[in-house]
Order: C-alpha cells, then sequence, then structure tokens
C-alpha cells in the first residue's frame, strides 16, 4: 500500500478530469467543487477512456456509448454499462495530488 503522487492542482485548470499512468495503472482524476477523486480510466463496458468523456454533474459521461458512472463511488449507472469502475483514496499535500494503490 503506498501513496502515489499523479498530478498537480493546476493540472485541472483546463478540465475537470484527466488522464495519468501510475504504478501500472490508467487513472482517471476529477476535481469537483474543489475535491478530487480518483477512478480506473478504462471503461468497463468496451475499454474506453474516460478521461476523454465529459463530467456532467458529478458523473463521468464515456465517450464512445455514453455510459455514466457516479465519480464518488464508481458505480455503472445502467445500460450499457453494468460493471462499476474500480476507485482509489486520493488525498492533497500542498498543491500535489496523491493516489493510494494497493500494490
Ligand atoms: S466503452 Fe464506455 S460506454 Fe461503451
Amino acid at each position: 500500500m503506498a501513496w502515489h503522487p499523479v498530478a498537480e492542482t493546476a493540472d485541472f485548470a483546463q478540465s475537470p478530469v484527466i488522464g495519468r499512468d501510475c504504478a501500472g495503472r490508467r487513472l482517471a482524476l476529477y476535481c469537483l467543487a474543489g475535491r478530487y477523486y480518483a477512478t480506473a480510466d478504462t471503461c468497463t463496458h468496451a475499454g474506453a477512456r474516460l478521461s476523454e468523456g465529459e463530467v456532467v454533474e458529478g458523473f463521468i459521461e464515456c465517450p464512445a456509448h455514453y455510459g455514466l458512472f457516479e465519480i464518488a463511488t464508481g458505480t455503472a449507472q445502467g445500460a450499457p454499462v453494468c460493471r462499476d469502475l474500480a476507485t482509489y483514496p486520493v488525498r492533497v499535500a500542498g498543491s500535489r495530488i496523491e493516489v493510494e494503490i494497493l500494490d
């Protein structure tokens, strides 16, 4: 178990969602109303990158077939997505955003 630095708070200046590689995983990181979240970046439907999707009121909309996941919990919201996303704990140290990954 370890905390990994993955981004800076300023990285969200252009978008509320960004993609990052971390500890052998591809993560989607989110900034919503000043709080940070991390989920897997790979859609559980057909593998599109969620970090290329749209954030809509606490949900990430997949760019491929418009499936929705709740960002805070990773919960799939219905067809075409039926499997939840992995989520990861996030903490902020100064301007650095860190994600906890089970090694
Ligand atoms: S790949 Fe995401 S909804 Fe199909």
